[in-house]
């Protein structure tokens, strides 16, 4: 690819999403983008190129940046984030809103899916705390594509090895021909909606948690940090934001403090574990990082309701095989994947006039594929997910 169409198409990308193409990734513009051609009936990129330096097509130049994006996700990715939010964001969110009885997450880069239902199964093993309690999950992404797949909830032998318990996976689980389905219950319980982080943010409304996690990584500094003030906007005061391993906020923003003991989350006023108001729900660990208070929903350090299991069981079925309950094995943590070769972080480009970030479009309601018939919830939690906002169609 000669040196100014890779400029041509990487500003294009830029400018539409904020991900950041580096010239030596001129291969995977190549390789991503020659389907998209040949969709289209070209023989090569040369014949797209010509096409929209004629003529910016927005149809064809929002396939070219969904096809850059880099979708790699996991159940529980990273475990530890899971962990806090079960055991001090959530114990403290019930105490802090325990008047309202409401609160809203949003996994702001939702992608297949895996973050915003690993969320919900959490949620889901607190119902019975939640009880009475209304609250919303909201799963937004840039590409339309990866928010289907999400909605469908179907995920292969594969995607199910990575990080999910077994237990969960017996539990939330159906198996679908080859794949597996997870349950309608927690289907339910997340919105999906196409979004770009780039664009206005205020009618997504206003969030207690949210997930922003292994996006950021994409985008120049300028771009994470106009991303970072919006969302801060986006948040209630003591609201708490999760950042990927590999991202922060500083050096970027002033928006967010990190929140002392808690690696990796963030809040624009709270910067200690306990999370602000209230007492706190998990004391600060004494020496060790690992050391957080047992909490409330924790009985003599056996899992009630909403707690984790106390092994984190082994998941290693055969391909194919079906996991039977009661099936335990040593501790299992998900295997952190080598990121896709994919776009890295580089200065940031002028963006070129004329090429608006991809506008947000309207959710579509997502459909269980023919012929599957979702299992019944495996839990009777009371608590109530919210009703959707305007404009947000629940799957
Ligand atoms: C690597 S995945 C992260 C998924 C999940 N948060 C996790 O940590 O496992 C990054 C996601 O960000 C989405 N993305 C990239 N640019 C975006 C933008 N400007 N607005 C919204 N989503 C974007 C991609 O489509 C992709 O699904």
């Amino acid at each position: 690819m000669k040196p100014d169409d890779f400029q041509f198409l990487a500003t294009l990308v830029k400018d539409r999403s904020g991900l950041v193409l580096s010239q030596d990734k001129a291969y995977l513009l190549e390789s991503r983008l020659m389907p998209v051609a040949r969709k289209r009936g070209m023989k090569g990129l040369e014949e797209l190129i010509v096409l929209l330096r004629a003529r910016m097509d927005a149809a064809l130049a929002d396939e070219i940046t969904e096809a850059m994006t880099t979708n790699e996700s996991f159940f529980f990715r990273d475990i530890k984030p899971f962990d806090i939010f079960r055991d001090t964001v959530l114990p403290n969110l019930l105490k802090t809103r325990a008047t309202k009885k409401s609160f809203r997450i949003w996994c702001a880069a939702a992608s297949s899916g895996q973050e915003p239902y690993s969320i919900a199964m959490v949620l889901q093993e607190a119902a019975a705390q939640l009880a009475g309690w209304r609250y919303e999950i909201i799963g937004t992404d840039i590409s339309t594509e990866i928010l289907n797949k999400a909605k469908s909830g179907l995920y292969s032998q594969f995607e199910v090895q990575r990080g999910l318990p077994v237990q969960h996976l017996v539990k939330y689980f159906k198996k679908r021909e080859d794949l597996w389905q997870i349950d309608s219950t927690l289907r339910g319980m997340v919105q999906y909606k196409e979004f770009n982080l780039l664009n206005d943010m205020k009618a997504l409304g206003t969030f207690d948690v949210v997930f922003c996690r292994n996006v950021l990584i994409y985008f120049d500094q300028q771009t994470k940090g106009v991303v970072l003030a919006n969302m801060a906007k986006q948040m209630t005061d003591d609201g708490v934001l999760y950042l990927g391993g590999a991202e922060t906020v500083l050096g970027i923003s002033d928006a967010f403090k990190p929140v002392q003991g808690l690696r990796g989350i963030y809040s624009r006023t709270v910067t200690d574990v306990s999370l602000g108001a209230g007492a706190p729900v998990a004391a600060k660990p004494a020496a060790a990082p690992s050391g957080f208070a047992k909490p409330k929903h924790m009985v003599e350090g056996r899992p009630v309701a909403g707690a984790k299991p106390a092994v984190r069981p082994a998941l290693t079925p055969r391909p194919g095989a079906v996991p039977r309950p009661g099936v335990t094995g040593a501790t299992a943590r998900p295997v952190t994947p080598t990121a896709r070769p994919g776009v890295t972080p580089r200065p940031a480009a002028t963006p070129r006039p004329g090429l608006a970030p991809r506008p947000a479009t309207g959710a579509t309601p997502s459909r269980p594929p023919a012929g599957t018939t979702p299992r019944p919830a495996g839990s009777t939690g009371a608590a109530r997910p919210l009703p959707p906002r305007p404009g947000i169609k629940k799957p």
